[in-house]
């Protein structure tokens, strides 16, 4: 390749996967060169252990890669869920979500439910740590932290109900991706630090059905997640939006409530400071009463805030 310009630099943080990846660096020249085959790991001994701080990959390799390093740190999550700390799981978790929805339409969401697998093992683990990844925030609020918050958040919920494994797995991965349409809004619409015009708008509010166009299109079995994708947004009195329908499906309804709770609790823009719990459900439970969102849903996740996994020992929060 002669155009260095094509070369994909990688993230320091996942190359640890990349053991199935020809991995490249930039000589004291400029040019591009193999640093390791494919096959090879970083630790062989034949490798010749000089300083490099930023690795290349070609970008033929770009799928490849984020599916090593969805299924490194997936085999390896029960074990770092064990091993590290919270904030530095989720920054790992982060970058690799990061990738996946960064690339939906090109592969990178194959290996999405077996990330979500991984994650409700890890959940039986360890909940209380899946169930604080939520809680960590970061300066650099953004739709793929938001997607994490939903997701654990979700996963909490299924646990605290004692929801089938499958359904669980399907909610996870609903909660993961319902914001994946966004990929497709301009980046000046969705981190704009003010309020958006009528158009922009418009434009935002078109992210549900880009979701749910990008999901169709994958082969794999996402039927709940298409539908999450898509009504997260609706209000049962058709307030909502792309459709305005009142018939919602129960992931739909469930994200809608949930996807609210995560933006006014972590939301940090500088506009609008974040909410704390207590507080923010107290104003979802006003558009409850106002008919938008469901009752039996709003309650069972406020519930599931306080304690995910017992179930019956509920404090009155109402
Ligand atoms: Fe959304
Ligand atoms: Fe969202």
């Amino acid at each position: 390749m002669s155009d260095s310009s094509k070369w994909i630099k990688v993230r320091n943080s996942n190359i640890k996967y990349y053991e199935t990846v020809e991995l490249y660096y930039k000589n004291p020249a400029g040019k591009v060169v193999l640093y390791k085959p494919d096959g090879m790991e970083l630790g062989d001994e034949s490798l010749d252990k000089k300083y490099i701080d930023t690795f290349y990959i070609k970008p033929e390799d770009k799928t490849k890669c984020l599916r090593a390093a969805q299924k490194g740190f997936s085999s390896n999550l029960v074990n770092n869920i064990i091993s590290k700390d919270t904030v530095t799981l989720k920054n790992e978790l982060i970058s690799i979500v990061d990738e996946t929805l960064s690339q939906p339409r090109s592969g990178g969401l194959e290996t999405a439910p077996d990330l979500i697998e991984s994650i409700i093992s890890g959940y039986s683990a360890q909940p209380d740590i899946i169930k604080n990844l939520a809680r960590i925030s970061f300066a650099d609020y953004s739709t793929t932290i938001h997607s994490l918050n939903v997701m654990a958040l979700t996963i909490g919920y299924c646990f605290y109900n004692r929801m089938p494994a499958e359904e669980t797995r399907q909610y996870g991965l609903a909660a993961l991706l319902h914001d994946l349409g966004k990929t497709e809004i301009p980046g000046e619409i969705l981190t704009a630090n003010r309020g958006l015009s009528d158009l922009e708008f418009i434009q935002m509010k078109k992210h549900p059905s880009l979701g749910f166009n990008i999901l169709k299109a994958t082969g794999i079995d996402l039927e709940i997640a298409v539908q999450g994708a898509k009504e997260h947004h609706e209000k049962l009195d058709g307030s909502g939006y792309p459709e305005g329908k009142t018939d919602i499906s129960e992931c739909g309804m469930l994200l809608g409530i949930i996807d609210c709770y995560e933006a006014i609790t972590n939301d940090d823009r500088p506009y609008r400071s974040a909410m704390q719990p207590m507080e923010a459900l107290k104003l979802i439970k006003e558009d409850v009463t106002r008919g938008k969102y469901n009752k039996r849903l709003f309650e069972t996740f406020a519930y599931s805030l306080t304690d995910f996994n017992r179930k019956g020992k509920q404090k009155n929060f109402f």
